[in-house]
């Protein structure tokens, strides 16, 4: 990868590796950099061996992956989810009754709020946060409820090589107070006494494609380790801002039971809410993942 600034080209150039073709999924890439939507699965269905391989190699290559017209029960949503490992349960979001592994995503006309209107990587404040999300939107609004995905192996590589350098062992604190705290009362939900906090990696390692993506996000960041903190807030402000750069980003314009599978793990997401008064309701299964290195 290389990044040219000024009039010598794009500012990011994406240099894919080769891709061998599939067989038992097809592709369609939404951006070069990030998310592809796959044709040709059920799944609903229980997956033979060589499609599934095929879903973890689009998952690593995508970083977010798109299915439409799924019809999918609870329990086939879970059952999906454990393809990929544990199921995650959120400290602090309302789940469906007698499955705790299953979060209710909903924003209608009498919401409060919507969930994950801001950039974030999901429970980033866990010190094992999840390795992926899989939602499953059944209710869309006529039109909007759009959600943004951004490739943070794109925010990292576009990085120049100084920014890389000072970047290189440093550690932040993520804390899940600055984002739950409060935030489910409307719904009727108690506050838990603590929520999880957690220091990780600045930039982290995938462990499956090797690559390193940036791991600072607006949702759950609060302070860069082994700086001032006038200096954590100025590079923490910047990494935010050079995360969220639309270069990065790809764009989920949902239809009724579609599916989205993205990766926290190199992967920042935002939620519209552009759609009052109406209706965008389903279900988010999330895998448990490992602590970043
Ligand atoms: C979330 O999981 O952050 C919500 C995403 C969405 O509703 O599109």
């Amino acid at each position: 990868m290389s990044v040219l600034r000024g009039n010598n080209g794009p500012r990011y150039r994406h240099n894919p590796d080769a891709s061998a073709p599939y067989e038992t999924l097809t592709i369609d890439k939404l951006t070069p950099i990030i998310g592809a939507e796959i044709g040709g699965v059920d799944l609903s269905a229980a997956l033979a061996n060589r499609q599934m391989d095929e879903i973890h190699r689009a998952l690593a290559e995508n970083a977010v992956i798109f299915f439409r017209d799924q019809h999918l029960t609870p329990e086939q949503h879970l059952a999906f989810g454990r393809n990929f490992g544990a199921l995650h349960i959120h400290p602090a979001a309302p789940h469906a009754p007698g499955h705790p592994e299953l979060m209710i995503i909903r924003a209608d006309k009498d919401s409060p709020r919507a969930n994950g209107e801001g950039w974030h990587s999901d429970v980033s404040c866990d010190p094992e946060p999840p390795m992926g999300s899989i939602l499953y939107i059944e209710q869309c609004p006529p039109n909007g409820g759009d959600t943004l995905f951004a490739s943070m192996y794109a925010a990292y590589e576009a990085l120049s090589d100084r920014m890389k350098a000072y970047l290189d062992g440093m550690t932040a604190v993520h804390d899940g107070e600055v984002a739950y705290r409060g935030t489910y009362k409307d719904l009727g939900i108690a506050d838990k006494a603590v929520y999880p906090r957690a220091e990780h990696p600045v930039v982290r390692t995938h462990p499956v494609t090797g690559r390193k993506a940036l791991y600072v996000n607006r949702g759950f960041t609060t302070r860069l380790l082994g700086v001032p903190r006038d200096e954590s807030a100025a590079i923490l402000e910047y990494l935010c801002d050079h995360a969220e750069d639309p270069l990065f980003q790809c764009r989920f314009r949902w239809t009724g039971n579609a599916v989205a599978f993205w990766d926290n793990r190199c992967v920042q997401h935002r939620a519209m809410w552009d759609y009052w008064p109406h209706t965008r309701s389903g279900f988010r299964v999330t895998v448990a993942g490992d602590r970043p290195v």
